[in-house]
C-alpha cells in the first residue's frame, strides 16, 4: 500500500443548492431550522477499483443553536450512516446523547433527536461518520476516468454540488441560505493529485 497523503484545503463558500422543485402541498422541502452551521471539517477518503468505487467519509459540523430544541435536522442522500453521530456542547464539552434518529429518503432529512435541549445562542459540534458511492454518474463526489497517451486508464474522483447535490458527498445543510465556511481533507496516495478551487493549506502523513 502506497502512503497516503491528506492535503488540506480551506474553501469559503456557500452551498449551492436550492429548495426541492416539485413541492407537492404536504411535503415541507425545506429544513426545519434549529440550528445554523458555521464550519465544517470533511475528511474524504476515495476508493477506486480496489474497493469497488466507494468513500469513508467524516463530517464536523460547528453549529449554533437558534432556538431551545431537542432535534437537529439535515441533509444526506446515498450513504451509509456509520455507527451514531454524535453532538457535544462546545461550552463545557459534554457530549448530548443521540437518542434517535429518523431518515426520509423523499426530503433527504436526517433527523437526530437529542436526550437534552439545545440552548439557543450556544455552539455545538455535530460528528458523523459515514460511507458513500463514487457513482458513476455525474452527481455529487463521483468517479469518471481518462486514457493517458499510452491507453492506460486512469481514475478521478470529482465533485458536483448543483443544485441538492452537497449531501451525496457529506451530511449538510443543503439550503443556500446556510452559509458556512469549509475545510476539506483529502487522502490520496502519492500518485494521484488533489487539486481544488481553494490553494492547498498543508499535506501530512497518514495518522
Ligand atoms: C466488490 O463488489 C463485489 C460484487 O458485489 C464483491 O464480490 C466484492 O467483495 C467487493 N469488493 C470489496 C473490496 O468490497
Ligand atoms: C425513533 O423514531 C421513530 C419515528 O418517530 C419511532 O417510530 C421509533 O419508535 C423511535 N425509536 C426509538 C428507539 O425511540
Ligand atoms: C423510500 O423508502 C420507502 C420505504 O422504506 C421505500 O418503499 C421506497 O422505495 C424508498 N424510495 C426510494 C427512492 O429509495
Ligand atoms: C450564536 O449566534 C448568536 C446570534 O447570532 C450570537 O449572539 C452568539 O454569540 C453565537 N454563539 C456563539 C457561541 O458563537
Ligand atoms: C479508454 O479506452 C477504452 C479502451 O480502448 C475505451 O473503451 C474507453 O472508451 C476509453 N475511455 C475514454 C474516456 O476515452
Amino acid at each position: 500500500m502506497v502512503q497516503i497523503l491528506h492535503p488540506i484545503t480551506t474553501l469559503l463558500c456557500g452551498l449551492l443548492a436550492a429548495a426541492g422543485t416539485s413541492v407537492s402541498a404536504e411535503t415541507e422541502y425545506r429544513l426545519p431550522i434549529t440550528v445554523l452551521p458555521s464550519h465544517y471539517t470533511i475528511r474524504l477518503v476515495p476508493y477506486f477499483e480496489d474497493r469497488n468505487f466507494t468513500f469513508d467519509g467524516e463530517v464536523e459540523i460547528t453549529v449554533n443553536a437558534t432556538t431551545d430544541a431537542s432535534d437537529i435536522t439535515l441533509h444526506y442522500d446515498d450513504m451509509y450512516i456509520i455507527g451514531s453521530p454524535t453532538v457535544v456542547s462546545l461550552a463545557g464539552f459534554q457530549e448530548l446523547e443521540v437518542v434517535n434518529t429518523t431518515y426520509d429518503n423523499v426530503t433527504d432529512f436526517f433527523k437526530m433527536e437529542l436526550s437534552e435541549t439545545l440552548r439557543r445562542g450556544q455552539e455545538y459540534l455535530i460528528r458523523i461518520k459515514y460511507v458513500g458511492i463514487l457513482i458513476d454518474g455525474e452527481v455529487g463526489f463521483y468517479r469518471t476516468s481518462y486514457n493517458t497517451s499510452s491507453n492506460e486508464k486512469r481514475w478521478m474522483a470529482v465533485t458536483q454540488f448543483e443544485a441538492t447535490h452537497a449531501r451525496k458527498a457529506f451530511p449538510c445543510f443543503d439550503e443556500p441560505a446556510l452559509k458556512a465556511r469549509f475545510q476539506v481533507n483529502i487522502a490520496r496516495t502519492q500518485d494521484y493529485h488533489s487539486i481544488s478551487n481553494m490553494p492547498r493549506e498543508s499535506t501530512s502523513e497518514p495518522e
